[in-house]
């Protein structure tokens, strides 16, 4: 049976979901990619990032014009300004999504020697040439929390990647997405061995076109909600779907904890001959407070943040 998620990127098989190409300009992306372009999309937390980019590499995929790849360099963070650490973390992320996505075993095996210690400082732009010049179709490559990297580590991913720029498509992906909460282009990075500050702008200037990723409308958070009742026959109230979307202004992950705590955790709620109701999506967003739940916290930071409070 399916749910609302409230961990991690959404599964359609799974989960109640709204398709997540639907929540980005499609066409405007696919165009981009068509032109070869790097660029960056962003968008803030719990917003529906990872789940966008997931659905956009198994679409590229299936098109049967591009081999597309996803990472997430989260696991770079720890490495700080140590830069080789930083990136063979980054190379052995891509062996393993590669591993993951069912790459064939001569695929396997280029990526066994894809990382050469010899190489530390251009470890990752001759990762990127092997698996672009073997693929046989244009390679698209999508870099999932691009934020998680900080000064000297950024700074050298952003470079190796713009080194390979002008020998794309034939011998590095034809394109790059960077993915983070925040535009490349605003980041001041400070580099521990330059001893200076630089800007994302200048590190990674081949980026085309930024593009975010919003709240869900009034009808996506209706949309949404009907999927249980189609699901499972219980209905909401015009009341209830109101207080949903009054409550939450269709961020996308509270969206999902309201409607899982009214449907799934109250009393009332998992009674399916009973309707939801606007009183139970009270109840259910009372629990979620005093639960303080993770990202609740999160989203109140940010609210806190001088640059959010002037918008
Ligand atoms: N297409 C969708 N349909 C329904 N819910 C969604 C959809 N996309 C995202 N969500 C909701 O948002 C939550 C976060 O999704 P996801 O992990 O993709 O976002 P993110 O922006 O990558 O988050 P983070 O900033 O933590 O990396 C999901 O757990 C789910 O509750
Ligand atoms: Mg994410």
């Amino acid at each position: 049976m399916k749910y609302f998620n409230t961990a991690g990127p959404v599964n359609c098989k799974d989960h109640y979901c709204l398709p997540p190409l639907s929540r980005f300009n499609l066409s405007e992306i696919l165009g981009l990619i068509s032109q070869k372009k790097y660029f960056v999309l962003h968008a803030p937390r719990q917003s529906g990032k990872t789940s966008c980019l997931l659905a956009l590499e198994n679409y590229l995929n299936a098109s049967g014009s591009y081999k597309s790849l996803y990472i997430n360099v989260e696991a770079a963070q720890v490495a700080r300004n140590n830069v080789e650490k930083g990136i063979f973390a980054i190379i052995n992320e891509i062996q393993r999504r590669i591993e993951l996505s069912g790459y064939d075993d001569d695929s396997q095996r280029i990526v066994k020697d894809l990382c050469d210690p010899t190489l530390s400082l251009s470890a990752l732009n001759s990762a990127l040439t092997r698996l672009a010049e073997f693929s046989p179709l244009p390679l698209v490559l999508l870099i999932d929390e691009i934020d998680a990297l900080v000064g000297d580590t950024l700074i050298s991913v952003l470079r190796q990647i713009r080194s390979g720029y002008d020998t794309r498509p034939d011998h590095f992906p034809s394109t790059v997405i960077l993915c983070g909460v925040r535009d490349v282009r605003d980041y001041r990075i400070h580099s521990d061995t330059e001893q200076m500050i630089i800007t994302g702008g200048s590190a990674f200037n081949v980026k085309a076109e930024s593009l975010r990723l919003g709240n869900f409308s009034e009808e996506e958070v209706r949309t949404l909600c009907l999927e249980h009742t189609k699901e499972t026959g219980q209905v909401f109230t015009a009341e209830a779907l109101n207080a949903i979307w009054n409550l939450t202004s269709g961020q996308p992950w509270l969206v999902n904890a309201l409607a899982y705590e009214t449907c799934f955790k109250l009393e009332h709620g998992k009674n399916l001959d009973l309707p939801i109701t606007d009183s139970m999506v009270e109840q259910a967003e009372d629990n979620l407070i005093i639960r303080r739940e993770t990202h609740l916290d999160q989203l109140a930071d940010k609210l806190k943040e001088e640059r959010v409070r002037r918008v």
